[in-house]
Parts: C-alpha cells; structure tokens; sequence
C-alpha cells in the first residue's frame, strides 16, 4: 500500500468524523439555542415592568420630569425602540459615571445593569411582546411632585424655609433670583440631618434648574449650605451621627437659576424642607456638606481665567487640594457645562498611592447628579491626602451636548460659556474619630472576608 495514500485516507477519515461532530454539534446548539429562545424571550409584563418600575417611573410617570410616562403596556410599547436606543447608548437613566473605574457602589444608583440592558434590547428585537398580564409586578406608589420625597423615610420636614416669590417668564435669557431672606426659624441652634429642595409644582419644576439656600449666621463668619439642588439632586441625608450646625438666626442667601421653557407664572416660591437631630442629640461628626472645590482658576489665577478652549478642540484642567485634616467623603458632585465632558476625582495618599475615587465620563450639563456613597465603601482619607480634580472639555463635533464648535468658550456663567468645580460632600476628622472609623472599617471588611471565605 502506497504509504501517501494512506495518510490521505486517514485525513479524509479525520475530516469525516470532524465534519461529523461538527455537524452534531452544530446541530445540537441550534436545538438547544432554539428551545432556549423560546422560554426566554422576554415579555412585559414578566421582565421588562420590573426593570421600568426600578428605574424609570420616579420621572416617567404622569407627574414626573420625564416627558412620557412608562408604565402600562400601551404606554410604554410605541416607545419600545427609542427606548432601546437611549438604554444601550446609555443615556436614560441618567447617570454619567465611568463604571470600569473608581468606587461602583452609591446611595442613589439608578443604572441598569448590563444584563437589564441586554433584557431590554432582547425585548425590542423580539418585537416587544407583552405577554400574560398575570405575571405584571404591583404598580408602585408614586410621590406626587408636590410631596417631599423624604417624607416616607423621615415624615414630614420639621422646618419649612421659603424663597421670596419670583415671577417667572416664558421666554429669554437665563435667569437667576438671588433674594435674601431672614431666618428666624429656630429657638436655639439646631443640628440638621437631611435637607430636601423642593420648586414649585409644577412649574417650579419645569424651569427652576438649579439653587441654592445657604444660611449666613448672625455675627459668625461661617456659611451654612442647607440645600443645594439641580435636575437630578434634590436632597441630602447626612449618614447616621453625621450633621451640619444650624444656627437659631441668620439670613439666607437663595441663588436661584431659572430657565425659560415657555411656560410662566407669578410669584413662585421655591421651599427646603429642613429634618433636625432630636432636640438634644448632638451627632458625633460635623458635616460641612457639600464644599466647592474649584478645577478652573486655580495656580493663582483669578476664576476661570484659565478657561480657554479653541474651536473643535479640547482643554484639560486640573487641581489639586492638601487635606489639612482627616476626612470623609459622602459625595461627588462634578459641574461644567456645556462643553464638559469628564470629571475625575482621585486621591494621592500620604504613601504616594493613587486610586481614582469617581470618574463621570459623559457629563451631561441638563443634569447635576449627586453621587452618594454607600456608607461602608465612602473614601476615608488620612491627613495629608492630596485631592485631585481633572476635567476634559470637548468643543468638537463629538460632543452631542455642544451648541457650535465653530466657537472659541471662555468662562461665564450662561451655559454656553464654561467653568469646572466639584461639590464635594465632606466631613473633617480630627485624629481619634479617623481612628475610629478606619478600625470599624477594617473590622467590617475582615468580618466580610471572614464570612465569604466559610
Ligand atoms: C431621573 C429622571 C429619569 C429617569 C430615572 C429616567 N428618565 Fe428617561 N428621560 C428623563 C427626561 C427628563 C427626559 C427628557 C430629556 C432628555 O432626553 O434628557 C427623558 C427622556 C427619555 C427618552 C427619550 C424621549 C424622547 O422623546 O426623546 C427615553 C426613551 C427615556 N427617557 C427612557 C427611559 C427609560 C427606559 C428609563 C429607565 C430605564 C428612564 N428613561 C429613566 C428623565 C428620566
């Protein structure tokens, strides 16, 4: 036997018994694919009301801030593909943080996951069927937009401020309403635990984008920030034995930006609704609550004079802070404006380790996210830590947000014009209570090592 001829036929026995495994093989992927398929194609009311009711209807509801509302299946299906497109682009929710760095474990999460993500994008391609009412969860409770949100955690505010009434115009310029109104709540000073900022309704809603409420203590040269809001932050609730010092008297200095939209009303108050500590409980820690640290006009130049960004180009900013004492961080809240796109926050610990903290990386000027953390993973940072802020602004055509590239940005205020800060919610330690918190940290990952290695 001709030796050749026998290798031939060996391969040619080779490729059958592969072509033939392939074939079965092939085979029984396409069976089972198949069977899968057809148990797991996702249906409204099974899979996809869940997902809406988590994290779409607090805005996507008769009353809320988006423009439809996502509840019923009639409601939610002529959506189905617009919906698909703005989940897989990740634009709704709204939530604008790089997920593959920093700290991924926050209070006021909304994102979905990727298998959410991937549900829905199946749901719409398999032409979004409804499938059995019966498996439908309960409808949710929604808060009507003239409820305070904190109400269900914490009952109602147990002080009331009010703005001085602005009469509100359909259409213009950016305006901001910066009335000073006498505090005179209080008996004696008071030790706050959650604030919530909360505009009319609804128009208030519609045009107030962004405030603030910052009382100025009478004879003391602190300033004590009670609110802050913007599209996307409406409320603050210090952690467990952490509160801010809330004096009996002072002013308040509102800073109100209204935004025309078309719609207009006299004399619209904005309210804060304020919750304090019981009356003589003093909690552990002293919040400062959320602290501007400015990335623009830093290097001894005067505010945003560094602010510079050429037509279809870009420009990095980047500062530094020296914590002078221990601290503890509960939020990130970056602020640019049209033009931003990326904001970083890192920590350069005292032993020259860096570790980003957060970094948003589709910043999105229509919204002010507060980035709260959960307690158990907030940055506590020793003394001496150097805090740094990078921002990138995107004035090329990229940038979907970017009302003309042709351009030269300076700073302003108007959203055209550009700054960078972030407000950082901080708490300052001093020696002992960092102590403290690092041992009770460390106790609860060991017992959490401990518990997942058993
Ligand atoms: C925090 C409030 C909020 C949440 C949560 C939210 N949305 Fe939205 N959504 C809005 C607002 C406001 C708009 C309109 C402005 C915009 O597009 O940014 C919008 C726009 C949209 C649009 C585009 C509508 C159009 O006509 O252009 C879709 C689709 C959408 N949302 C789907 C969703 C889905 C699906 C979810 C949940 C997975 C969700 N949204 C969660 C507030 C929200």
């Amino acid at each position: 036997m001709n030796p050749l001829s026998t290798l031939t036929s060996i391969s040619q026995a080779r490729d059958l018994l592969f072509n033939t495994l392939l074939t079965l093989t092939l085979f029984n992927l396409a069976g089972t694919a198949d069977a899968q398929d057809r148990s797991a194609i996702p249906t409204f009311s099974r899979d996809i009301a869940p997902i809406l009711q988590q994290k779409c209807q607090t805005c996507h509801n008769p009353e809320g801030i988006g423009p439809m509302p996502l509840i019923s299946y009639r409601q939610v299906q002529p959506f189905a593909p617009l919906i698909k497109d703005r989940v897989t682009r990740g634009i709704m929710p709204p939530w604008h943080l790089d997920k593959t760095t920093g700290i991924q474990r926050y209070k006021n999460d909304i994102s979905l996951s990727d298998a959410e993500i991937a549900t829905i994008a199946d749901w719409v391609d398999a032409g979004s069927p409804e499938g059995d009412p019966a498996n439908l969860p309960a409808p949710l409770e929604i808060a009507s937009g003239d409820q305070w949100q904190l109400a269900d955690q914490l009952g109602p505010p147990d002080l009331i401020i009010r703005s001085a009434p602005y009469d509100v115009i359909a259409n213009g310029q950016d305006q901001w309403w910066m009335p000073e109104v006498s505090f005179e709540g209080l008996d004696h000073e008071r030790w706050l635990r959650a604030a919530e900022f909360k505009p009319s309704y609804p128009l208030g809603r519609k045009v107030v984008h962004h405030g603030h409420a910052v009382l100025i203590p009478e004879g003391e040269r602190r300033q004590v920030a009670l609110a802050r809001y913007g599209v996307g932050k409406s409320f603050e609730i210090y952690p467990e034995g952490t509160g801010m010092r809330v004096p009996a008297h002072g002013t308040i200095a509102w800073n109100l930006h209204y935004f025309p939209v078309g719609a207009e009303g006299p004399a619209d108050v904005v309210e804060v609704g304020l919750w304090f500590y019981p009356e003589n409980q003093r909690p552990e820690l002293e919040t400062a609550g959320e602290v501007m640290m400015r990335v623009d006009g830093r290097n001894g130049m005067a505010r945003g004079q560094d602010i510079l960004i050429p037509p279809h180009g870009y420009q990095v900013l980047e500062s530094t802070y020296v914590l002078d004492s221990a601290a503890t961080i509960h939020s990130f809240r970056p602020h640019l404006h049209m033009r931003g796109k990326v904001m970083s926050m890192s920590a350069i610990y005292p032993d020259g380790r860096k570790e980003v903290l957060s970094q948003v990386n589709k910043y999105n000027h229509n919204w002010q996210i507060a980035y709260m953390y959960e307690d158990d993973v907030k940055p506590l940072l020793p003394k001496g830590t150097v805090l740094q802020f990078t921002s990138v602004f995107d004035n090329t055509v990229n940038n979907p947000l970017n009302p003309d590239p042709n351009q030269w940005v300076v700073f302003g205020r108007r959203g055209v014009d550009e700054m960078s800060h972030a407000w950082v919610g901080i708490t300052y330690l001093n020696e002992e209570q960092y102590g403290r918190a690092l041992s009770e940290r460390r106790a609860r990952t060991e017992t959490l090592r401990v518990g997942t290695s058993e």
